[in-house]
């Protein structure tokens, strides 16, 4: 085997393994040790899940990109295994960015990925250039393969940057017996495109289509895309940089998107009909999905922003999270997303309250806690609208991160500026709900260092990262105005 590779299995042997469970979430994907970003190749292959990740073992911030890599069978409880790839051949010499996996008709599984080659020519300017890879292996080793790359920049529509082509993501047709695979591109002015390939056998590829372009509309250059069907809504998603904010609806920076519309795959022609932010939280990018085998759409993303992403005042020996896996859906044209169901058989410890009224500020007994299932029903009291209805979690004397929902501007608000940050990074982000009469429901997902909320059965996600200590696990209601809530309880115990 390929030393570097070695050496990164040797060291997150040596000192992931000494990482104490009770410094990592319990049922989040974490690397072993080190930095993670995006999900890559989030797949099954002989029945069981698989998940790489883009990894740097060596320190907890971003350095020459590896792929980590985890399993599990029920979406909750990972495995880790080996690293899968490193940055060890010419062609991908500067690191192994995003990509996908998929399962071979012939057994083997198959990683497709970014190679990016840097190269400083004589006057000192560091060229580089990206291409898709792809490597063999077992679900455990991997070998790169000999003809690599398989898309160059001889495959780009014209005025397609050979900078910035980036994050295949794969999928096989059952149907037409082939392959296709999206891939993120920056056009002639500047922004992103997603380009859609079809292949016999993974190895061969023709471009069929520009699925969608940017336009300088929705931010720049895109990245991470993933393309499916939902019942006839088509479905691409990417995550773009450079986004300008446009009320609530999108944020500035690096974002998520997801584009509703028709496809035809007689001419590959995707039709945009609408555009919406998939996650409204504050650490939330780079979505990958797959169908499970009982043909669910489910969902994974990095629960981080890459803006905030060198705040390391926490103590920790490795940095970066996985959301929780996420079940999709399409209601009137809009996404719905819920935790995986598999999370429920870890439920324990229930604890239920009806009717509670709320004014000032409240503590349930036993409701409480840093690895939680909580559904919040919140109501109006005799028909008068309350004005504020605020959720702390994660709290102690001294911190807390609230969930704040305004029913007359229907707002729900997430806040962790005191959580117990220690820089000034952006902390507060709203989303506009559905309703105005008062009435929301809210479960909440907490697992040591993320809250993840899910509005009115998943209509709305906010996805954010908390670093608050860990002994912080009170939980408050208050009420400005009169309130009635029902609260639902869990423990998560693997
Ligand atoms: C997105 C991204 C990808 C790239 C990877 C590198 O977060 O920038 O486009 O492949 O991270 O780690």
């Amino acid at each position: 085997m390929d030393s570097k590779l070695q050496q990164a299995r040797n060291y997150e042997e040596i000192y992931g393994d000494r990482i104490p469970k009770a410094e990592r979430p319990l049922f989040h994907v974490v690397p072993r040790i080190g930095w993670m970003n995006d999900p890559n190749g989030f797949s099954v292959y002989k029945g069981e899940y698989h998940l790489f990740y883009q990894y740097y073992p060596y320190n907890t911030s971003w350095g020459p990109m590896h792929w980590g890599h985890v399993k599990t069978k029920d979406l909750i409880r990972w495995e880790w295994l080996p690293a899968a790839i490193a940055p060890d051949a010419e062609y991908d010499n500067a690191g192994c960015f995003s990509g996908s996996a998929v399962e071979m008709p012939d057994g083997r599984q198959l990683l497709m990925y970014t190679g990016v080659k840097e190269n400083q020519r004589e006057d000192g300017f560091i060229e580089s250039r990206q291409m898709q890879c792809i490597a063999f292996g077992d679900g455990v080793d991997y070998e790169k393969y000999e003809n690599n790359p398989v898309l160059t920049a001889a495959d780009l529509p014209e005025g397609g940057s050979a900078v910035d082509f980036r994050d295949p993501k794969i999928w096989r047709d059952d149907k037409e017996n082939c392959f296709y695979v999206v891939v993120a591109n920056r056009t002639e002015d500047g922004s992103g495109a997603i380009l859609l390939y079809r292949s016999e056998d993974a190895v061969n590829w023709k471009m069929v289509s520009v699925l969608d372009r940017s336009r300088n509309e929705y931010g720049r250059m895109w990245e991470c895309p993933d393309f499916f069907m939902m019942g006839d809504c088509a479905v691409l998603i990417t995550s773009p940089q450079e986004m300008l904010s446009r009320g609530r609806a999108f944020h500035n920076g690096f974002g998520n998107i997801y584009l509703t519309g028709t496809y035809d795959p007689q001419t590959y022609r995707f039709v945009r009909k609408a555009a919406h932010a998939i996650d409204y939280g504050l650490d939330f990018y780079a979505p990958q999905t797959l169908e499970s085998p009982d043909g669910r759409r489910i969902m994974i993303a990095w629960m981080q922003s890459w803006e905030s992403s060198h705040d390391h005042t926490y103590i920790g020996k490795w940095f970066g999270m996985m959301t929780l896996p996420r079940e999709l859906s399409i209601k009137k044209g809009r996404l719905i997303q819920q935790p995986v169901r598999e999370l429920e058989q870890y439920r324990a410890n229930g604890v239920f309250y009806t009717d509670v009224d709320v004014q000032e500020r409240i503590q349930l007994p036993e409701v409480q806690g840093r690895c939680v299932d909580m559904t919040v029903t919140v109501r109006p009291s005799g028909g008068r609208l309350y004005e504020r209805f605020i959720i702390k979690v994660a709290k102690d004397t001294r911190f807390y991160t609230s969930i704040t929902y305004s029913p007359g501007e229907s707002i729900l608000t997430f806040d962790r500026s005191n959580s117990g940050l220690r820089r000034d990074i952006v902390s507060s982000r709203d989303v506009v709900t559905r309703f105005r009469d008062g009435k929301i429901k809210l479960r909440i997902i907490i697992d040591l260092y993320s809250v993840e909320v899910f509005v009115n059965g998943g209509e709305q996600a906010l996805s954010s990262t908390i670093y608050t200590e860990p002994e912080a696990e009170g939980i408050s209601f208050e009420a400005e105005g009169m309130a009635i809530v029902d609260v639902e309880k869990y423990d998560i115990v693997l």
